[in-house]
């Protein structure tokens, strides 16, 4: 039986009295239709109940499908899962961001969304080519929409009750702060890259402070070799505890306080990485003290996905 203390069912409360996300999520950043319908069930199944998703990943049918699948046979209530989607870049003018909403609300087959996320804080040009370029392949942006203009639609999707709450993702300090002090409602989660490689240390201070979740994507350093899974450190906790590389790299991830985000694609991998217990006070001290800082997703730096296959039609 799962006791409450259990790190696996760590549960962090959200501003404005929104209710709990759970730390462990399961993301759905999976090109592959299929596949992402039978790593989505086996997530589900595996004990996983918090799910990412996004108009940009191309497959919220199919993560809808699945969800709406595995509820219905586990006998699993719609409330009992998280559920979040994000924001195109596409779609930051304020016009644009109740259609978009509802548009991903109705591929997914749900009444509500727990979360929904601006994916990057990058306006490319409206329309419905996902990813514009001009002649010579450069994103074409909008220059005539700012954050803000984006964020104030997005409050009034919670306002209207159309979603639960709302955050940022891909943001550093520079972007967050202003949009917090702005904010009638408050970001409530920020969704970043974060592993031992980057530890994101303000960020998550400030998150602390202000009861911003703090949301880290790529725990596993996307599967990265030479990355966190292969550091010696992590190896030897790994060795030390009886634990996977990856079981303490997400343990380390939830210990510091944050929620995350790992894409196993197979069942034995879903248990696996829902199979987190808590690592000694030791043990997370080595982590914190890597010394190797190394980013691996430039979606930051441009707003184009760093881990989605170029070419793919979303
Ligand atoms: N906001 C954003 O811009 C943004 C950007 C990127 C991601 N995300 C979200 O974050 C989610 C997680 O990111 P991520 O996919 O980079 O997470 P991740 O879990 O760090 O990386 C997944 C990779 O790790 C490997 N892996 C998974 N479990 C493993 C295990 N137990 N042992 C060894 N390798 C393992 C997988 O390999 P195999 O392929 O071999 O299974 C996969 O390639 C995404 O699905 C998406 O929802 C958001």
């Amino acid at each position: 039986m799962i006791e409450p203390s259990d790190l696996r069912m760590t549960r962090i409360p959200l501003a404005y009295g929104a209710g709990h996300m759970p730390a462990l999520g399961f993301g759905t950043l999976i090109p592959d239709a299929a596949l992402t319908i039978t790593a989505t069930r086996d997530a589900l199944e595996a004990g996983f109940r918090h799910f990412d998703c996004a108009e940009r990943y191309g497959n919220e049918r199919e993560v809808g499908g699945a969800l709406e699948a595995g509820l219905t046979a586990g006998g699993i209530a719609r409330e009992d899962i998280f559920v979040t989607t994000k924001l195109w870049n596409t779609n930051h003018r304020p016009e644009r961001v109740e259609a978009a909403f509802q548009a991903s609300l109705d591929r997914l087959g749900l009444k509500y969304l727990d979360l929904y996320l601006i994916h990057t804080p990058f306006a490319f040009k409206p329309g419905d080519d996902q990813d514009p370029r001009d002649q010579n392949g450069d994103v074409l942006y909008d220059h005539d929409v700012t954050l803000l203009d984006t964020w104030r639609a997005m409050e009034s999707l919670v306002a209207h009750g159309k979603c639960r709450t709302v955050g940022l993702s891909d943001v550093g300090l520079n972007e967050l702060r202003p949009i917090y002090e702005s904010a009638k409602i408050k970001p409530a989660v920020v969704q970043v890259e974060a592993h031992p490689y980057l530890p994101e240390t303000e960020l998550l201070e400030f998150c602390k402070e202000k009861g911003v979740v703090f949301l880290a994507f790529a725990p596993l350093g996307h599967g990265m070799k030479p990355g966190p899974l292969e550091d010696p450190v992590i190896l030897a906790i790994a060795a030390r505890v009886g634990k996977t590389p990856a079981q303490v790299l997400l343990a380390w991830a939830v210990q510091r306080g944050t929620a995350l985000l790992t894409t196993p694609r197979t069942a034995a991998r879903a248990r696996e990485n829902f199979d987190i217990s808590p690592l000694p006070e030791d043990a997370l001290e080595e982590i914190n003290r890597i010394q190797t800082r190394q980013r691996l997703n430039p979606v930051v730096k441009t707003g184009v996905p760093g881990f989605i296959p170029q070419g793919r039609e979303a």
